[in-house]
């Protein structure tokens, strides 16, 4: 069983922006161990705080490479354009082409309290763009053109009621 419920679209607190880490103490590394747990159940590659519930600025991910932790991100500078077919853990079951940079500069802090500067590009700088807004309180859906994400809330709305995908 997973540490934690996934929260999933229409859940406030992912809409809400999260608060810096300001302690990175024995709670908080038992945090990012139960996320990422959490995360390979899901199965997924990347989970920010919100996802869980927690109004924190940190996330985890792995893309293949062993788990991370990354606290405090912030994103310096960012490059080009990637369209990828994206998706999220709080957005079950669907998936949609957006456009972001093709490369970020990301820094922030590990759990051992040491600055990270990670040079990203593809699908690692996609997961960077997609966690950080996490922590801003912004969902996948606010990057889709308004009638594409009327539709994808509709549909998400009637899987929250049961209704199933939902006829025409
Ligand atoms: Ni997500």
């Amino acid at each position: 069983m997973s540490p934690f419920e996934i929260r999933t679209f229409g859940d406030p607190v992912l809409r809400r922006a999260a608060t810096e880490v300001t302690d990175i103490d024995a709670r908080l590394v038992r945090l990012t161990d139960d996320m990422l747990t959490t995360m390979y159940q899901a199965p997924g590659i990347g989970l920010a705080a919100p996802q869980v519930g927690v109004q924190k600025r940190l996330f985890v991910y792995d893309i293949g490479e062993g788990p991370q932790v990354l606290v405090n991100p912030e994103i310096s500078e960012s490059d080009g354009e990637w369209v990828y077919e994206e998706g999220c853990l709080s957005v079950p079951g669907l998936t949609f082409e957006i456009v972001r940079p093709k490369e970020v500069h990301l820094t922030g802090v590990d759990l051992d309290g040491n600055d990270v500067s990670i040079e990203a590009d593809e699908l690692l700088a996609r997961l960077f763009q997609h966690e950080l807004d996490h922590l801003d309180g912004v969902l996948l859906l606010e990057h889709l053109e308004p009638d594409e994400a009327a539709r994808a809330k509709r549909a998400l709305r009637e899987r929250a009621l049961g209704l199933g995908p939902g006829g025409d």
